[in-house]
């Protein structure tokens, strides 16, 4: 497990950017934390590294936002609203699961049974105006995209 001090936007987004540069085309980060400690924040900065220009917003109402970036697809679930774990068969996640993507997901927690495993847990937190963030690596693969942040 890694963990990080966040002083500013810039200390996250270069986490992001260390973060997309390594990231195998198929991989699954779950981005846990409250209201507001970034995570939204943290896949603007993933994507921007990758080259996408335009403003990313929090998919809430739709769930999910694709984006198709130098053949890679990336994933953007907002969890946020949803009731039962259950709806997301409804928006057809299984469907999502059969070509190769990243997935960033935001509010992992309330669509846990339907979701793939995570290579890489995210959790970001704000505790007595201190924010951080902690990288918990789930799989080998998991494993190797922090190998980075250690060179
Ligand atoms: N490292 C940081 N330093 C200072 N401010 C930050 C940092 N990261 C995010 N913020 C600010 O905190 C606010 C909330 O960020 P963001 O929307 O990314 O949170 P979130 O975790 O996605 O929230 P939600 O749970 O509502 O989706 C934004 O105004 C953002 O600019
Ligand atoms: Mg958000």
């Amino acid at each position: 497990m890694l963990s990080y001090l966040l002083d500013n936007q810039q200390d996250t987004l270069a986490i992001a950017a260390k973060l997309a540069d390594n990231c195998p085309t198929d991989s699954v980060l779950f981005l846990s934390g409250e209201l507001g400690t970034g995570k939204t924040t943290l896949v603007g900065g993933f994507l921007q590294a990758l080259g996408f220009q335009g403003i990313v917003k929090s998919p809430s109402y739709t769930l999910i936002e694709t984006y198709h970036i130098k053949n890679q697809s990336i994933l953007h679930w907002d969890l946020y609203r949803l009731k039962m774990p259950q709806e997301l068969e409804g928006v057809g996640i299984r469907d999502y699961t059969l070509a190769p993507a990243i997935w960033l997901i935001e509010w992992p927690e309330r669509g846990l049974p339907f979701l793939p495993a995570a290579d890489l847990t995210i959790v970001l937190q704000l505790k007595n105006k201190q924010r951080s963030i902690q990288l918990n690596p789930q799989t080998p693969k998991g494993q190797q995209l922090l190998e980075t942040f250690h060179e």
